[in-house]
């Protein structure tokens, strides 16, 4: 995996399990300011990062792969990070195309938290660009939106994946006006969230697909059917 320090930077302050106890007793120790400037950048291994961050991939990729059948899709794939898990849809199947809506900058300090407002982001679009292309993914597979730019993707998306993103640090409605004009009959989106319940009001179907027990919130993860108007 084409991998380089600056990426593996983004990848660690995405994936807080990433980080292991040595950096974990540096954050605490010299604060959270001080961690994502410095220590995410200087004090890591960008190969074994990324080694780890192939696995972490496969491992989403075998549960979401189970509930969605990705061949001839078009998906939407939102606060997706580096993209590692869309690399290996890609690879497994043939997709329609990749459309990926993110964030343009890192927060000074990542926090991993319920995110009121909607402030924080860990990501840099030209990296993303980058990190695809020189992973195999082909330049017309891909769109990639930055969400503060306001121009979001203009037509209907069969499957829709957020994993600890939507919901789980930002609040679901932040897109649901958007999941309106975008979902129809038989689109499919799967989220991580920590009030399952909630989402039987928003939908017709919604089914829990996994536990995260090891995650800063207990969240669950569910796919849903059939927006509600
Ligand atoms: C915890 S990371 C998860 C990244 C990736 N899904 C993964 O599983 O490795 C959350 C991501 O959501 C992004 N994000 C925050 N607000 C967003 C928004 N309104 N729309 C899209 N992405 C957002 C952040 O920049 C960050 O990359």
């Amino acid at each position: 995996m084409f991998i380089n320090r600056e990426i593996a930077q983004l990848i660690l302050l995405q994936r807080n399990e990433l980080t292991n106890p040595t950096l974990q007793k540096i954050r605490k120790i010299f604060g959270r300011r001080f961690f994502t400037k410095f220590v995410s950048k200087y004090f890591i291994s960008p190969k074994l990062i990324g080694n780890e961050y192939l696995s972490l991939m496969k491992n989403e990729y075998d549960i979401v792969s189970k509930f969605l059948d990705f061949d001839k899709k078009n998906v939407l794939s939102i606060g997706s990070g580096l993209c590692g898990l869309e690399l290996i849809i890609d690879r497994n199947h043939s997709i329609k195309k990749f459309s990926i809506i993110e964030k343009n900058y890192v927060s000074k300090k990542v926090v991993y938290g319920w995110d009121n407002k909607n402030y924080e982001a860990y990501n840099k679009l030209s990296l993303v660009e980058s990190f695809l292309i020189n992973n195999g993914l082909k330049k017309e597979k891909f769109e990639i939106f930055d969400f503060d730019s306001k121009k979001l993707p203009d037509k209907d998306f069969d499957i829709i994946i957020s994993l600890y993103s939507l919901d789980y640090h930002y609040n679901f409605d932040v897109y649901l006006d958007f999941f309106k004009k975008v979902f129809k009959k038989n689109s499919k989106i799967i989220f991580d969230t920590i009030r399952a319940d909630y989402f039987t009001n928003l939908f017709d179907s919604v089914k829990i697909i996994s536990s995260n027990e090891n995650t800063v919130h207990k969240s669950k993860r569910i796919i849903c059917e059939g927006i509600k108007l």
